[in-house]
């Protein structure tokens, strides 16, 4: 089921996400439709907040990138609890986008690499290093959990430059080709 996703502007994007337990009602069901949502948007990555659950929740699914990566060739992932719990001195900038921000891209400067506790899908413990675009990827769907999203990462004037589209969005003024939560007006 294809379930709308939540923009910029709406009060559960700024909520800290909880925890959850195994026996969170239906959630083989709710990885399915967040998967869904996010392949028929086009994404390859969403957190439970963009749908509108605050609970610690990603999927992040790289496979349309294996050609320029073979790594990430059937790279689908569910992860649950997660906490970035370590980051490296280094940071890189990379461009950026988000479902819930539609027509926004920037780059943001973030850690070169990380290091994630979470769950998989079958509530086993994980505890590693990541580098690269998971990290990337990683940090910016962790930072949902978070109640943050990448433009509260911009500078004052990237921000500045992109102050009309985000209360563009923040209003619920956007064209979107997926389905989405509008704030009402
Ligand atoms: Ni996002």
């Amino acid at each position: 089921m294809i379930l709308p996703i939540y923009l910029y502007g709406q009060p559960v994007l700024k909520k800290v996400a909880e925890d959850i337990t195994p026996e969170y009602p239906e959630l083989n069901t709710l990885v399915e439709n967040m998967f869904e949502t996010m392949h028929q948007a086009e994404g390859i990555g969403l957190a439970a907040p963009q749908i509108g659950l605050a609970i610690r929740l990603v999927v992040i699914d790289l496979d349309v990138l294996s050609e320029d990566f073979p790594e990430f060739k059937d790279f689908r992932r569910v992860y649950i609890n997660a906490h970035i719990v370590e980051t490296s001195e280094e940071k890189e900038a990379m461009e950026e986008g988000c479902l819930s921000l539609p027509g926004i891209h920037e780059k943001v400067t973030r850690p070169s690499r990380i290091r994630v506790q979470y769950l998989d899908e079958n509530f086993v413990e994980h505890d590693e290093w990541v580098e690269g675009y998971l990290a990337r990827v990683m940090q910016h769907e962790f930072d949902h959990l978070e109640g943050k999203v990448f433009s509260d990462r911009l500078s004052p004037l990237r921000r500045q430059m992109n102050k009309t589209r985000l209360s563009n969005l923040a209003k619920g003024n956007v064209q979107c080709t997926y389905k989405v939560k509008r704030v009402l007006r």
